[in-house]
């Protein structure tokens, strides 16, 4: 049976960790022909190798114009067009007080989280406008949309994403391309999982760490199931969804302020007696 990405040329950068890895392997199965774009060159081989011809790796630092660029010219060089652009790479950057950060450090996280975004979106649109059709996916987070989740710097980052999603779809909606953002919440992956537990290999410590204040408790946020949202929005059945942040949270941004479940301090899901 064809899969729901059945030879789709799809590039993600960031591909040789957590999520973008996790989204790399769940297209690959789902059909789709793959660029694993990132600048880990050792695990970026490594899985290029496990994942088989469908999956190939290109050397490519988000930062720059030229290996953005030079990445989508290689996926069309190679497969003749691009379905899938996702902007997934990133790095947490700075935390600190604001009096302390530096200009330094407020370029380095918007170039590695929102212009790449932009450099992402502005060379897929170059090929995909003669197309007439593609998918841009980029990951902002729950630091995007709400107050306190991340480092001043990330979440400013984090939320021009979600801006540049919402514009950009606008503009391109009218050559049939689909612009959507992907907001995670709490994840257990390499970027996370070092802040949080002293022992990565603690499945307790990890889903009691991960899951607190989640809505979503039975467990803790996994890189698959950013893939999953990735995949879906990725294939035609997302066919009329453009514009907008699909959060993959837990339902830690629905907006309650208490918990209101059986454990929550709230008791709205109570009837008084
Ligand atoms: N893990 C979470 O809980 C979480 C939550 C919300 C959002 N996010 C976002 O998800 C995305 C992926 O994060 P992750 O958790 O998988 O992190 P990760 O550290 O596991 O993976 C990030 C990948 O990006 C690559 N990368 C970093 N800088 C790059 C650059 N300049 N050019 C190319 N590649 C580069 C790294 O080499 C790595 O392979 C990021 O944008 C992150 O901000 C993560």
């Amino acid at each position: 049976m064809p899969g729901r990405l059945q030879d789709k040329v799809v590039i993600v950068t960031g591909a040789a960790s957590g999520l973008g890895e996790a989204s790399a392997r769940r297209m690959v199965e789902e059909g789709a022909v793959v660029l694993l774009a990132d600048i880990a060159e050792a695990r970026g081989r490594e899985l290029e190798q496990e994942l088989g011809s469908r999956a190939s790796f290109v050397r490519c630092d988000v930062t720059s114009e030229a290996d953005v660029a030079g990445a989508i010219d290689i996926a069309v060089q190679r497969h003749g067009r691009l379905d899938c652009m996702f902007n997934n790479a990133g790095a947490v950057g700075a935390s600190g007080p604001i009096d302390d950060l530096t200009l330094e450090e407020f370029e380095f996280a918007t170039s590695v989280l929102l212009r790449s975004v932009f450099l992402g979106m502005k060379h897929a649109a170059r090929v995909m406008k003669p197309q007439g059709s593609g998918v841009i996916l980029s990951t902002t987070s729950i630091a995007g949309v709400e107050g306190g989740w991340g480092p001043h710097l990330y979440a400013a980052a984090k939320g021009g994403v979600i801006g540049l999603t919402r514009n950009v779809a606008s503009e391109l909606g009218t050559y049939g391309i689909r612009v959507v953002a992907i907001g995670p919440g709490k994840m257990v992956s390499p970027m996370t999982v070092a802040r949080v537990v002293d022992d990565p290999n603690d499945p307790e410590a990890l889903a009691a760490a991960f899951r607190s204040r989640t809505p979503l408790r039975d467990r803790p946020g996994l890189p698959e199931d950013v893939a999953n949202a990735a995949v879906w929005l990725a294939s035609d059945e997302a066919g009329f969804v453009s514009g907008t942040t699909i959060m993959v949270d837990g339902g830690l941004t629905s907006g309650s302020k208490e918990g209101i479940g059986p454990e929550g301090l709230g008791s709205w899901s109570r009837r008084p007696k």
